[in-house]
């Protein structure tokens, strides 16, 4: 029984195992019961267009094949989870994949136990299929905004487009400066242990007031960095792409590049300044950061 439990919770801290390895293929088994949910609910509608009594013929094995790919997607997808940090979307992303698996469940009770049946059966069926299409929608929607970010659909929308989108759909404020151990904090870029440093040991040297450098771009400060430089702002929040702070970091011409006259910053640490920005930038306001002391 506990290894059932341990099976499902997944070891958290034990580094990697097949577990977590069976998780990895998570996104190549995702699509499948998205589309063979839709598929199926769709075909029903059409059904219902119709005005046809019964399930159509491809329904029940549509409908099997979404629930098998629906099981095995989200026993990927806990195993998956299982060695990362878990904010409120991932919550929200696994729990309803467990909902879409126990909806297609029952929809294909109801399709395969009584095919050729009319009546509530059929209603009943097709009602399941539809919240399944709903929820595969919904599901597959939080697990993207845990690939690309909240600000995924708001980054590349057009001003008068983006209004739309908040920058929190779920939960409230993401994050809770100052308090790095609450559930919340736990999912994001951390900008005090994480961020600073990246920014004190590469960047102030030339960045910051002591700098005697003839920059006039200041990172020391929240407020300095949204302010920018003379050409304008460096840091644009939830949008990594059109940040120069981000992206002169990926710049192949060794002139421009950031940090000047130095090895371009390792991938991991432009990979966090970029999570960093595409999560709004949070700065708490007491953090100044200073160069490196002089060796
Ligand atoms: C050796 C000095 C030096 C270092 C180290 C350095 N910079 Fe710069 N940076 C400059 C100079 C000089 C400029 C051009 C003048 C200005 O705007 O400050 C500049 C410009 C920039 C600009 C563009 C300002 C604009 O809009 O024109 C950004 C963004 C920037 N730096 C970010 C960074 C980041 C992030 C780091 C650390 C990863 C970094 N820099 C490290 C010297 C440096």
């Amino acid at each position: 029984m506990i290894s059932v439990t341990v099976f499902l919770a997944g070891p958290a801290s034990e580094g990697p195992t097949l577990w977590t390895f069976f998780g990895r293929f998570h996104p190549a088994t995702v699509h499948f019961p998205i589309a063979l949910v839709t598929l199926a609910g769709g075909l029903e509608l059409w059904q219902v267009i119709r005005r046809k009594p019964g399930f159509a013929p491809a329904t029940p094995v549509l409908s099997s094949l979404g629930l098998a790919s629906s099981l095995l997607a989200t026993l990927m997808g806990w195993a998956n989870g299982s060695d990362r940090k878990h904010d409120d979307v991932m919550e929200a992303h696994r729990w309803a994949g467990v909902v879409t698996t126990g909806v297609a469940l029952a929809a294909t009770i109801l399709v395969t136990a009584a095919p050729n049946r009319s009546g509530w059966i059929v209603h009943a069926g097709r009602a399941s299929l539809f919240v399944g299409m709903l929820l595969v929608g919904v599901t597959g929607h939080w697990g993207g905004q845990l690939v690309h970010g909240k600000q995924y659909y708001s980054s590349g929308a057009p001003p008068w487009l983006s209004g739309f989108f908040p920058a929190e759909p779920l939960g409230g404020p993401g994050e809770l400066p100052g308090e790095p151990g609450s559930p919340r904090a736990s999912g994001k870029v951390d900008f005090e242990k994480e961020v600073a440093p990246i920014l004190e040991a590469n960047c102030l040297r030339c960045h910051s007031p002591l700098a005697k450098v003839e920059g006039k771009l200041r990172l020391d400060t929240r407020v300095m960095a949204m302010k920018g430089s003379e050409n304008g702002k460096v840091l644009l929040e939830g949008n990594p792409a059109g940040s120069t702070l981000y992206s002169l970091l990926l710049e192949t011409d060794a002139k421009d590049r950031m940090p000047a006259k130095a090895k371009p910053l390792p991938r991991a640490e432009i990979e966090t300044i970029r999570r960093w920005i595409q999560e709004g930038a949070s700065w708490p306001a007491g953090i100044v950061l200073k160069p490196p002391a002089r060796k």
